[in-house]
C-alpha cells in the first residue's frame, strides 16, 4: 500500500532520510515505531552498528524479524511514551512515519530526549504541510482517493481514512519545531521533501 499510495516514493524518501543520519559502526541506534523494519534494513546496508527496533505492535515486530536477519539487531515491544531504556544511552534516535501516530507526542519527545546522549541527534521523517497553495490543493484532492485504495486493495477503508485524518491533524513544520524546542532540543534543521508533503526534522539533544 505504501508503494501504491506514494508511487514508490516512500523508498526514495527513506533512503534520503537514512543518508542524513550521523552514525558509524560503533554507534547504538534506536528506531522508534520501527514497523516492518524498513529504516533498520537501510541503515544496516551501510553500517554495522547496533540497532534496536521499538514498536507498539507485536505483529509489526514479527514482520520485521522475518525481513531482517542481521547480527546486532534487536526488537523491543512497547510505547514511545514510555521507553524502557536508561537515560543517555543512544547515539541516534530515528522515527519514520511514526510520530503522527503517537497518542502523546510531547511525552514521546521527552522520552526520546532522555534516552539520547548529549549532543547527539533525533531524526524524524513524517508527513507535513505542502507550502505551495496550488500543490497543497492537489495533495488534498489526492488524499480523498487514499481511503478508496484501502477499500479496493485491502478491504479496509477505515484504516486509510485514519491515515488521511492523522496527516491533517499532525503539526506542520513550524509547530513541530516548536514542540521540539519546548522539549529542550536545539539546532533544529528542517528539510522539506516535495515542497513539504513530508519533512525531516533533525534536532540535537
Ligand atoms: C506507518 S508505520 C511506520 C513504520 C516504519 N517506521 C516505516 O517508516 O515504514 C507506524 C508504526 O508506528 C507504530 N506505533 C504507533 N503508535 C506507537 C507508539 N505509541 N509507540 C510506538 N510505536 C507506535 C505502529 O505500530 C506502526 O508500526
Amino acid at each position: 500500500m505504501n508503494d501504491l499510495m506514494s508511487f514508490g516514493l516512500h523508498r526514495v524518501w527513506k533512503q534520503e532520510f537514512v543518508n542524513l543520519i550521523d552514525i558509524d559502526n560503533r554507534s547504538v541506534l534506536l528506531d522508534l515505531a520501527s514497523g516492518s523494519g524498513d529504516i533498520i534494513k537501510l541503515i544496516r546496508k551501510n553500517y554495522d552498528c547496533l540497532c534496536i527496533g521499538y514498536d507498539a505492535n507485536i505483529n509489526m515486530i514479527k514482520q520485521a524479524q522475518k525481513k531482517i536477519d542481521f547480527d546486532n539487531v534487536f526488537f523491543v515491544n512497547g510505547l514511545a511514551e514510555k521507553i524502557p531504556f536508561k537515560k543517555e544511552c543512544f547515539d541516534a534516535v530515528t522515527v519514520s512515519f511514526g510520530l503522527r501516530n503517537f497518542s502523546d507526542i510531547q511525552q514521546s519527545l521527552k522520552e526520546i530526549k532522555r534516552v539520547l546522549k548529549k549532543g547527539r541527534k533525533f531524526y524524524c521523517l513524517e508527513f507535513s504541510h505542502v507550502n505551495n497553495v496550488f500543490l497543497n490543493k492537489i495533495f488534498k484532492i489526492y488524499s480523498h482517493i487514499i481511503p478508496f485504495y484501502g477499500k479496493v486493495f485491502l478491504n479496509n477503508e477505515e484504516a486509510y481514512s485514519y491515515l488521511v485524518e492523522s496527516i491533517k491533524r499532525f503539526p506542520n513544520q513550524i509547530e513541530l519545531t516548536k514542540k521540539l524546542i519546548k522539549t529542550g532540543f536545539k539546532n533544529i534543521e528542517v528539510i522539506d521533501i516535495l515542497d513539504g508533503i513530508a519533512s525531516i526534522h533533525i534536532s540535537e539533544s
